[in-house]
């Protein structure tokens, strides 16, 4: 499934597969990566200086690089095939050393487990296939001791059909929570006839979001699975339900929340039609625009009361908003006037799906210039899209062209996101038959959906069957065999690896003043090359990155750089063997290769 808002987008490129966009670059020098203990190498700090210097105090979050951890595949502590809190716990010192500053944890509270913890049917309390509240509060304590901070997940949208709320609203028409969630009648609906659906809305998981209830005889209405359906957000009491589930986590001592499918929260009260686009998607359902289920204007007024409930509590609580904008106008209204979220997610960006270094230039200065002056949050993997090694890559280059996408994503001026595993490189890995398919949708949407469990296989810790995820012998879902040469185990001992590219660029974020708090300006307009200044003060870094498979060399004037005087750029990084001074008037940039370099 790619996660972005035009339907017709998503069935283009679930059609043609996910690396679609990728040059198809073949035949070109594959470039020798070893940096042979050059000088660049050692001007980086380790990554235990790096650590020490964990952002404290208020806008942490705009020198944090947050690590999302998908539970049930990062560690399994008792052997049953399922990632649990105590596997996350004991694995904080790989997080510390690897130099991040927070883990955002999607759902551990009680579900059925129908869209795999997202379907939740109890706010307050963890599932016990994951662990207790011990558990999770010794957690929080461990991580705190190492400056790790814990956002939760905000599943605000929908509930479980098993949540006791739904059970209740279900139960009679007359129930004080029916309005809790959106009932309605059919059209066309007579005593023993159901009629039609309200309307043609759908849902994001294919068919009709209206799902009939034999009960009490209305439809009720849900974005996502027939499982989830959707709370009622013009009902006040809902609000302060929720509420009550922020205040909840706070106390715990967590550090804020990712909000999930926030521009879904209203619908249009007049039920009006979304209108129809070209063709189908993979579920065989005609394409839609979901004009009226989406990114209402009340949105804002949920973000704004979650803004003043989590501010009640000091450190200051982090918002991250999961919306899939589509464009920076609509992600700007995210920041409010800052009284909204800190750190809507960035889908642009994410989306590119081609190493493309007009696009990204063009969408990093719109970014830069965004009017409400907010703080960008940068991702390429997560639990929802197959994984950049493979989007990215080109399918020959693909772990330079990770390790190209470690510096973009680490040297911008933004909150970065990492997805666990994405250090190492590890691939997308799909079922191959549909009756190993977990994931819904993949089901559904057999064989050109296939769902997400091939983002979501357990984190590759060693090079044994079980990859150091669990002792079970069968995991929730299989090793990728990829875990051979794609581990921590494997990838500690090569200096070039790209889990060690991963440790070295953390460090530099937050070594160089300049790649913590400069701005970001872009530089030239090369149809290969990405390349801008980071810049504060008297501290400038240069990145280049070369997104295409051709040797180019390239030439800057002094002016183009720093309003002249400069003379030297001196590596911090360089993917491939370069000297330790480099003239901006003859910079040679082999494929993919990508240099981050001090300005002088
Ligand atoms: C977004 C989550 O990231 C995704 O995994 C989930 O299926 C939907 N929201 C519904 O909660
Ligand atoms: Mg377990």
């Amino acid at each position: 499934m790619h996660w972005t808002k035009s339907v017709v987008t998503t069935v283009v490129l679930c059609a043609i597969g996910v690396s679609a966009g990728a040059p198809a670059v073949f035949g070109c020098p594959i470039h020798d990566e070893v940096m042979g203990g050059k000088p660049q190498t050692s001007a980086s700090p380790s990554p235990s200086q790096a650590a020490q210097s964990q952002p404290t105090g208020p806008e942490w979050w705009r020198h944090a690089v947050i690590y999302e951890i998908y539970p049930r595949s990062f560690q399994d502590s008792d052997g049953d095939g399922v990632g649990d809190i105590k596997g996350i716990t004991a694995r904080l010192d790989y997080l510390h050393d690897l130099g991040i500053d927070a883990i955002w944890i999607t759902p551990m509270y009680p579900s059925p487990g129908i869209d795999y913890g997202y379907d939740i049917s109890d706010y307050t309390a963890i599932d016990p296939e994951y662990g207790t509240m011990a558990d999770f509060d010794n957690l929080v304590v461990e991580a705190k001791k190492r400056n790790i901070r814990v956002i939760m997940d905000y599943v605000i949208n929908h509930t479980s059909d098993q949540h006791k709320w739904f059970l209740e609203s279900r139960s009679s028409r007359d129930n004080p929570k029916r309005d809790w969630y959106i009932w309605r009648d059919g059209k066309g609906e007579t005593a023993t006839d159901k009629g039609r659906p309200p309307n043609n809305w759908q849902s994001w998981f294919g068919h009709s979001a209206w799902q009939w209830d034999e009960k009490t005889r209305q439809y009720y209405y849900h974005y996502f699975y027939v499982q989830q359906p959707d709370l009622n957000w013009r009902n006040p009491e809902v609000h302060a339900a929720m509420d009550g589930v922020l205040d909840f986590w706070m106390k715990r001592g967590v550090a804020g929340f990712r909000i999930d499918a926030v521009s879904r929260l209203y619908e249009d009260p007049n039920l009006r039609d979304d209108p129809y686009l070209p063709g189908r998607n993979a579920y065989g359902d005609r394409n839609i625009q979901h004009k009226y289920t989406d990114d209402l204007p009340e949105v804002h007024d949920v973000l704004k009361e979650v803004r003043r409930v989590v501010d009640k509590y000091p450190g200051d609580p982090v918002l991250v908003t999961e919306a899939d904008e589509p464009n920076v106008q609509a992600l700007s209204k995210m920041y409010g006037n800052g009284d909204e979220v800190q750190l809507p997610m960035d889908f642009q960006i994410a989306d590119v799906n081609e190493l493309s270094a007009p696009r990204f230039r063009e969408l990093f200065n719109e970014i830069e210039s965004n009017s409400a002056h907010g703080q960008p949050e940068y991702f390429f993997s997560n639990h929802d899209q197959p994984r950049q090694w493979d989007r990215y890559g080109d399918g020959v280059h693909n772990d330079q062209i990770a390790k190209l996408m470690a510096v973009l994503e680490l040297t911008t001026r933004g909150t970065p996101q990492m997805y666990y595993g994405e250090e190492l490189g590890m691939r997308t890995t799909d079922p191959v038959r549909v009756e190993d398919v977990h994931d819904p949708i993949g089901k559904l949407g057999w064989p050109k959906e296939k769902g997400r469990d091939g983002e979501r296989t357990p984190m590759q810790w060693d090079s044994s069957a079980e990859a150091g995820f669990s002792t079970a012998t069968k995991p929730w879902l299989p090793i990728p065999s990829s875990s051979a040469k794609y581990s921590v185990e494997a990838e500690s001992k090569d200096p070039n690896s790209i889990l060690n590219t991963y440790k070295r660029l953390l460090a530099l974020r937050k070594s160089e003043l300049a790649l913590r708090d400069g701005v970001q300006l872009s530089v030239g307009n090369d149809p290969d090359v990405f390349a801008y200044l980071r810049k504060t003060g008297d501290e400038t870094v240069f990145v280049l990155l070369n997104m295409s498979s051709r040797e180019r060399t390239l030439s800057f004037k002094p002016d183009e750089l720093q309003g002249g005087g400069i003379s030297r750029l001196t590596p911090l990084y360089s993917s491939t063997p370069t000297a330790t001074s480099i003239s901006p008037a003859h910079i040679v940039l082999p494929p993919f290769a990508a240099l981050v370099a001090k300005v002088q």
